[in-house]
């Protein structure tokens, strides 16, 4: 029996799937991420936008300079996986005339507070879409901006068919997302902890649910782009440094997927283990450094 059927026979949510060992389907994937989204509205820039990276400025921050180094005047762009919308607050200083930028998320919760809080700027539009399907004519843009997204799509070869759909000849993609580097340090620990949690109560699960893990090295960028795109032209590995208080450590690991389908009623005491990690590692200014690590990197059709 197909896998599909098996779990639309079982009818059990998403997390007892993943406690039992079954793999989620894409659908359930992304009934999943809507759900956390409507949850838990703007959780990215709660963590990506108060945080520096071991470079200086936010990630937000280094793919804006670094979409500002292609961005010309007249110029068509989409914020791919909008959220709320927090990128455009760096976008819009590069916004000239006959500028067009689109934000487009499968959130309608997302997006929705995007175009509340940067619907007054005639030259952005707000479109709730699935990356896999984009609104867009071919090539029609020259510019794809894609903060902390494109490692959560699910199918990713539609998308990859998508963007190079709509992109120009010689027209970018850029994109922040995790890397596949592990984490090391408290993080490291955290996820050791949180992992090891899950196991010993659910002795069948297998693995977390995730996105695209090609989305995530230059070797799976590779495989997914270079194909028909002309180059993956920077692949550049750095961290988020998120120095936060052992209360703060614990608020940030219930944005982790990890933590988030860990049913309510077992999280206390994961959140003791947790905070006994955080006390045991925190610096002299009493906060914990929790380095998450990610990647900037750009494609050229
Ligand atoms: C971690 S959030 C990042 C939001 C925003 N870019 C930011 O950094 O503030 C990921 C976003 O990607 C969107 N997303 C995931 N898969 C998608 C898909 N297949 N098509 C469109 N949006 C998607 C989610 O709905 C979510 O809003």
């Amino acid at each position: 029996m197909a896998e599909q059927t098996c779990e639309s026979l079982i009818n059990i949510n998403f997390e007892s799937k993943i406690f039992s060992g079954i793999t989620p389907s894409d659908d359930a994937w992304n009934a999943y991420l809507l759900k956390i989204y409507k949850e838990l509205p703007a959780c990215s820039p709660a963590v990506f936008a108060n945080h520096n990276t071991n470079l200086g400025p936010s990630s937000y921050e280094i793919l804006a300079k670094n979409i500002e180094l292609f961005h010309r005047p007249a110029q068509r762009l989409i914020d791919l996986g909008s959220g709320s919308g927090h990128m455009l607050k760096y976008i819009s200083p590069q916004i000239r005339k006959n500028d067009l930028v689109t934000a487009v998320d499968m959130s309608e919760d997302e997006i929705k507070i995007a175009a509340k809080d940067y619907g007054n700027n005639s030259q952005i539009k707000f479109v709730a879409a699935r990356a896999q399907n984009l609104p867009f004519s071919d090539e029609s843009i020259d510019l794809i901006g894609a903060h902390m997204s494109m490692m959560l799509m699910r199918p990713i070869e539609p998308v990859v068919d998508e963007i190079y759909r709509v992109l120009k000849k010689g027209g970018r993609l850029l994109a922040v997302t995790n890397s596949t580097e592990p984490a090391s340090g408290t993080l490291g620990l955290f996820n050791a902890t949180i992992l090891d949690f899950i196991k010993s109560h659910y002795p069948q699960f297998k693995q977390l649910p995730n996105g695209d893990i090609r989305t995530r090295n230059l070797d799976g960028l590779k495989e997914l782009f270079l194909p028909r795109f002309k180059s993956v032209e920077q692949f550049t590995p750095f961290y988020l440094n998120i120095e936060v208080t052992p209360d703060g450590a614990w608020a940030f690991c219930n944005t982790l997927v990890s933590v988030n389908i860990v049913p309510q009623d077992k999280r206390s005491e994961l959140r003791s283990r947790i905070l006994e990690i955080a006390n045991a590692q925190r610096q002299m200014n009493g906060k914990v450094l929790l380095q998450m690590p990610l990647a900037l990197w750009v494609v050229e059709k």
